[in-house]
């Protein structure tokens, strides 16, 4: 029996964002170029019997929580017969959902069934115009539809909006407002520069001090809520809504101190930050025959280089600037 995984900063590593697919049906311009990226040959994708072996050897590790993301992971077939097999592995605590919404409304049913502790959903906008051109489709109603079946089946539901200058601005107080009415968790997030294409910040314009106080001048009473541990989001409420508000401050990287994750690309690729390059391919480790426990040491070791914030793991790259990666192939 092996320990509680600890990085080279005395971190606790306790959750793995694992991306099943780098396909998405949605081109939302902060993440993918119009014409799409170069997706990954599909034998160079893990398949889901190498990610459930590769899940079932980090549970020993303590890793209790899963969040399973894309791209979209309800594109790639048959995700749902690998949600049931995750749902059965034995100390895997809590499998978490991050997608698009536009498949997903009909397996609401079932997520609920199978115990998915929560689902975030990307919605950037309310207006359905906006959304077309953000995403590039014209798909608001279904994602809206999916956000219904959420809350009629009493799934805890994160709503992430990524804050673009000159683009959705004015959806924010909107946004806000649907806290009201919803028991949802409303999160802007702050945009990164992993669009696929060259987008790179001098200084990002909608930082999440500016968000908090665009919100706080339209709601005086905006009240700081305590944050849960190894939270993304400073949380706030505004009192008598049902639901909450946060800000991710994503790319200004200030919770890195308390950063409980690491994440395994679709095709393999253990990253143990976000904007980091990819430490080693654990695919290429599998096929080659490893055991469980050199696959274990293999990730003990790659703990212990770990960058001590996003902000060193940027510095560190020697490949493609981070604003050529798409987050469909990271898996956000
Ligand atoms: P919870 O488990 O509900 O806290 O979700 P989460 O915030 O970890 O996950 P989600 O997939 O909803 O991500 C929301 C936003 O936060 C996305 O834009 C992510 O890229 C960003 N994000 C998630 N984890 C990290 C991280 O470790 N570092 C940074 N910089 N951003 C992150
Ligand atoms: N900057 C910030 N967040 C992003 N996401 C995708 N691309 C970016 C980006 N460039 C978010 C999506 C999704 C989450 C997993 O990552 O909104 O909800
Ligand atoms: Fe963790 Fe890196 Fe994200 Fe910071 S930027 S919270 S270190 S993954």
């Amino acid at each position: 029996m092996r320990g509680q995984l600890f990085d080279n900063h005395g971190r606790p590593i306790n959750y793995l964002r694992l991306a099943v697919t780098d396909r998405c049906n949605l081109r939302c311009f902060y993440c993918m170029p119009e014409e799409g990226i170069d997706y990954v040959a599909r034998e160079e994708l893990l398949s889901y019997e190498e990610m459930l072996r590769i899940v079932r050897t980090l549970v020993p590790l303590g890793i209790h929580k899963i969040r399973l993301t894309g791209g979209e992971p309800f594109l790639r077939r048959d995700f749902m017969d690998f949600l049931r097999a995750s749902s059965r592995m034995a100390g895997l605590e809590q499998i978490h959902l991050t997608t698009n919404g536009t498949l997903t409304e009909q397996h609401v049913p079932e997520l609920k069934a199978l115990g998915i502790r929560s689902v975030n959903l990307s919605i950037d906008t309310l207006d359905r115009q906006r959304f077309h051109e953000i995403t590039r489709r014209d798909s608001l109603p279904q994602v809206l539809a999916t956000l219904d079946a959420l809350i009629a089946h009493g799934i805890t539901t994160k709503i992430n909006a990524v804050v673009m200058d000159g683009r959705n601005i004015e959806d924010i107080l909107p946004m806000v407002a649907m806290t009201n009415d919803y028991p949802v968790s409303v999160r802007f997030i702050e945009e990164m520069p992993f669009n696929g294409g060259d987008a790179h910040y001098t200084k990002l314009p909608w930082d999440h001090h500016r968000i908090i106080a665009h919100i706080r001048a339209a709601y005086p009473t905006l009240e700081k809520l305590p944050d849960p541990p190894n939270s993304t989001s400073y949380n706030y409420q505004i009192p008598g809504h049902q639901g909450s508000v946060g800000v991710i401050a994503a790319y200004s990287r200030t919770f890195c101190g308390t950063c409980n994750r690491i994440r395994i690309t679709p095709q393999g690729l253990l990253k143990t930050c976000l904007y980091d390059q990819g430490v080693f391919n654990i695919r290429d480790l599998v096929r080659a025959g490893a055991t469980d426990a050199q696959l274990q040491d293999a990730f003990t070791t790659a703990l212990q280089h770990r960058a001590v914030d996003g902000w060193e793991a940027e510095g560190r790259q020697t490949k493609d600037p981070a604003g050529r990666e798409s987050m469909a192939t990271i898996g956000g």
